[in-house]
């Protein structure tokens, strides 16, 4: 809870442990084994933010974070804790926060789109898990079409963008390299699964601004949702998603100087899914925006079971800690506690190997940022209850927050603008008009002299008939001339003789 200016998140023997709004951004790591209170903590940390007038960003898992939305109320678990802690309950403001909720798949809040483009081809080469040959001819293709002036919105005009490159593979060679018909195959095959795991609704337009993510309400920061049940589904899907998130927010924020308080706050749960068949290249990535992004004022905390989940260049990024309760069944998971207890800065109090084993739900060994930006002391704590519900909202809640939403509307809808594929359509249509037309001109050429040379042959064959007539005409007096002689002849032989 907001409190005297304090984000005020949990409570230890000593009293009240505060995040430090100045190191906010240094970003956090919350840990800890199923059920030990890691997406309540969360919860907690989050609304006191809101309070304080921060937005946030986090993907909810199982749905139960929405409960962010509603007013909670005081139960056993609270009356027992304020006890504790001197609290009176009745003074106890039970509020929720302003949330919007978003959805990739467009289903349980506003849809949250990016193009083709956007993404970029490291981005996608990693979605549809291309080896680097295949990645090569993805990222030749992304420049083509930038050079071309084909504009890559969504996946059809990838796919047609692709089949463009392969058919003019020879023209492309010597300025842009080699374009394997088999990595193209490839590629198409990697789309069409991408499709089926939801990309076609993914990619598109109008494309999520990342500053819709940056609201207030009544001077309070507003929670955006992303509901994450099922695309987590597909852990691929997920993790390049908030990298891409995560980047866009990188790119488009302003470098901004020291504050009281972060910008914004971007929690990251099941971390581990982002670090996963990730090459160097991409950790290196994700590695250098987490530390730069904390000059934007964006502060990420990762929410994962154990600390060991993280890359060791990113963990040693997250100042500020709370670690929930972790098993050790196997030798594998005493090293993770090992490791775990390690990361803190001791406190000559308590053992934080064995402490880590022994804490309750809703308890954690803490460790914040100071003023100086130095780790604190481990202590062992109870966090904070929330005054929001804890645990999910009903469908009929749901769909009223985000019909009463001030960007309701804004992406709902699909826009397909003339893009590659209309434009790679066009061409083919007018090649081929142009095509046809000399084909057909062609013909007519071919036509027209067929006719000439009948006309030529036929005009010949007239006038040696006409000839052979004459000859005819002729032959036949000479005959007929003939004839008659004989016959006048005969018959004066004749005529002769009977005399
Ligand atoms: N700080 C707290 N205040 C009040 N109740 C809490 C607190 N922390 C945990 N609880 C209780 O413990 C339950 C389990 O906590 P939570 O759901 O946060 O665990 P989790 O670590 O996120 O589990 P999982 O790994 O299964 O997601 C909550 O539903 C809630 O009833
Ligand atoms: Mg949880």
């Amino acid at each position: 809870m907001y409190k005297d200016q304090q984000l005020y998140v949990a409570h230890s023997a000593e009293g009240p442990i505060n995040i430090i709004g100045k190191m906010a951004n240094r970003h956090g790591l919350i840990a800890g084994a199923t059920g030990t209170g890691k997406t309540v903590t969360l919860q907690v940390l989050a609304e006191t933010f809101s309070q304080a007038g921060v937005p946030c960003f986090m993907a909810d898992m199982k749905g139960d974070l929405s409960g962010i939305s509603q007013t909670g109320g005081l139960s056993k678990f609270i009356e027992k804790r304020c006890a504790e802690w001197g609290m009176d309950t009745a003074s106890l403001k039970f509020e929720g926060c302003p949330v919007r909720f978003y959805d990739v798949f467009g289903q349980q809040g506003h849809p949250m789109r990016t193009t083709i483009e956007r993404m970029g081809a490291v981005l996608l080469a990693r979605l549809m898990d291309l080896n680097d040959t295949q990645t090569g001819v993805l990222t030749l293709t992304f420049r083509i079409a930038k050079d071309e002036n084909l504009p890559l919105i969504d996946m059809k005009d990838l796919r047609l963008m692709l089949d463009y490159v392969a058919k003019n593979a020879k023209k492309y060679e010597t300025t842009y390299g080699n374009v394997s018909s088999a990595s193209v195959g490839a590629i198409q095959r990697a789309l069409l699964a991408l499709a089926e795991q939801g990309g076609e609704t993914f990619f598109g337009e109008p494309s999520f601004d990342i500053f819709d993510l940056l609201q207030t309400e009544g001077g309070r920061g507003v929670m955006n949702i992303l509901a994450a049940d099922k695309l987590m589904l597909q852990p691929k899907l997920y993790s390049t998603f908030l990298m891409w998130l995560l980047t866009e927010i990188y790119d488009k924020m302003p470098e901004i100087g020291d504050m009281e308080l972060p910008k914004m706050i971007f929690f990251f749960d099941e971390a581990h899914m982002l670090f996963k068949d990730t090459s160097k290249a991409l950790t290196d990535k994700i590695e250098q925006i987490v530390r730069l992004i904390r000059s934007k004022g964006i502060g990420i905390y990762f929410i994962s079971q154990s600390p060991s989940d993280l890359p060791e260049a990113i963990l040693g990024q997250c100042g500020n800690r709370v670690q929930h309760a972790l098993r050790a069944f196997t030798p594998k998971d005493q090293a993770a506690v090992k490791s775990a207890a390690q990361t803190f800065r001791p406190n000559p109090a308590f053992d934080t190997e064995r402490e880590i084993l022994e804490l309750g739900t809703g308890e954690a060994l803490v460790s914040f940022l100071d003023e100086k930006g130095a780790p604190s002391m481990v202590q062992r704590a109870k966090i904070l209850f929330p005054l929001s519900q804890i645990g999910a909202i009903t469908a009929e809640q749901r769909s009223a927050i985000n019909s009463a939403s001030r960007i309701s509307g804004k992406y709902e809808t699909v826009i397909d603008r003339e893009s590659a594929f209309e434009q790679i359509v066009k061409q083919r249509e007018a090649m081929e008009k142009e095509a046809a037309e000399a084909k057909a001109k062609e013909a007519e050429e071919k036509e027209a002299a067929r006719k000439e040379k009948e006309k030529a042959t036929s005009k010949s064959s007239r006038s040696s008939s006409k000839k052979k007539s004459l000859f005819a005409t002729v032959l036949g007096t000479a005959v007929t001339y003939f004839a008659k002689t004989v016959a006048t002849q005969l018959a004066r032989n004749l005529t002769k003789k009977k005399r």
